[in-house]
């Protein structure tokens, strides 16, 4: 087993490593100035004429469904609502031939995501998957499938599957609005290119290792904390906190950053690690605001912040930076030093990172 982490001390860093060629396998041969997504056998009419998008998935996978409903509903402006496979199933969901149903499992085995694809089929809505395991269940009864292309994943953390799903997602969102004309050609053009210069990037957030390892040192001790962000950057805060309670037990909680002021106030004390996602430019005075708010109440900030943005450094202890990228594509970046954080503690703290407690890596049960 040693010989298959290549040198890693756990598989989940090795994975957090592999996500620059995790990205540019999953973009490989579908970007072509557009999007080219002729592999995947999505009904083109259903893409143009769909009235609604529903997400469905578990965990990370779900995660990655809240940044998707942003990406799409603002390049391809259509409603996106994104559920939990577990609550969906059982609530006699609205989805019918009109629906464009997504679900979204690393491992296509995922008990509840299976059962709500075939609840949607059922009511007559066209499932495309999006899957990591090729012939995976929910790859063999869905309508029409999209590979993440990451490899196999090991640790139960996922990390690169998350990015390869987020990538799938711009390219769903890059193909509706190219169908139903809510994006000029020039803008998907550029979002596409943009999708290229990902993996480079990646590379570079993740030369900050050693400062996320000071950073573990700093909150190691904490029992609780928080995540805070705005727009997109609250559904990164949800994986980074999914991620740190998962492997190191520490109890994290994700919070809209304006939400903050109608109960988590109370919360905040002396020295509480605050790790504030502050990567979106148009809400980001908004951001720091919230920001200096717990900061006030004795809050310590680790904030991820996108470069350049000298601003910040004036509100947090420590910040962390990710490479300038289409607004959309930020989440992509900014997972990664959340991810590099959750292993770090979990290390620091003794954990057994591969293996978390309690946990298996594909939920097979409902
Ligand atoms: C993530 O770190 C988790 N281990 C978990 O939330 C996982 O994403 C979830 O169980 C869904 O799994 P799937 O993608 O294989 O369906």
């Amino acid at each position: 087993v040693a010989a298959e982490k290549n040198g890693y001390d756990h598989f989940m860093l090795k994975e957090i490593y592999e996500q620059p060629k995790a990205i540019r396998d999953t973009l490989a041969g579908r970007i072509n100035g557009g999007v080219n997504l002729d592999e995947v056998l999505i009904d083109r009419q259903l893409l143009k004429e769909a009235r609604n998008v529903t997400i469905v998935a578990c965990g990370t996978a779900y995660h990655s469904g809240l940044v998707g409903k942003y990406t799409i509903e603002n390049l391809a402006r259509i409603p996106v609502e994104v559920d939990i496979a577990s609550e969906f199933r059982y609530r006699n969901p609205l989805v019918d031939e009109k629906t464009l149903m997504v679900v979204v499992s690393q491992s296509g085995e995922t008990a509840d995501t299976l059962a709500a694809l075939r609840e949607a089929k059922s009511k007559g809505a066209k499932v495309f998957a999006i899957t990591n395991v090729v012939g995976s269940s929910i790859a063999r009864e869905a309508d029409s499938v999209l590979y993440t292309l990451a490899g196999p994943e090991i640790a139960v953390a996922s990390t690169k599957a998350y990015t390869t799903q987020l990538a799938a997602m711009n390219f769903l969102a890059l193909a509706l609005a190219e169908a139903r004309g809510t994006l000029e050609k020039e803008k998907i053009q550029e979002i596409a290119e943009a999708m290229q210069a990902l993996p480079a990037q990646i590379e570079k957030v993740l030369e900050q290792a050693e400062q996320v390892k000071a950073v573990s040192e700093a909150i190691k001790e904490w029992e609780n904390l928080f995540f805070i962000g705005r727009s997109v950057d609250y559904a990164v805060a949800m994986e980074g906190s999914l991620k740190l309670k998962e492997i190191s037990y520490i109890h994290a909680e994700a919070y809209a950053a304006g939400e903050l002021k109608h109960g988590t106030l109370a919360l905040i004390t002396e020295g509480i690690p605050v790790i504030s996602l502050a990567t979106q430019e148009q809400v980001l005075d908004k951001t720091i605001s919230n920001i200096q708010e717990v900061r006030a109440r004795g809050a310590y900030i680790i904030a991820v912040a996108q470069e350049g943005n000298e601003e910040i450094g004036n509100y947090a202890e420590v910040v962390l930076t990710v490479p300038r990228t289409h607004p959309v594509l930020t989440p992509l970046l900014a997972v990664v030093p959340l991810q590099l954080l959750a292993y770090y503690t979990a290390c620091v703290r003794g954990c057994d990172v591969d293996k978390p407690r309690n946990l298996a890596k594909s939920v097979t049960v409902e």
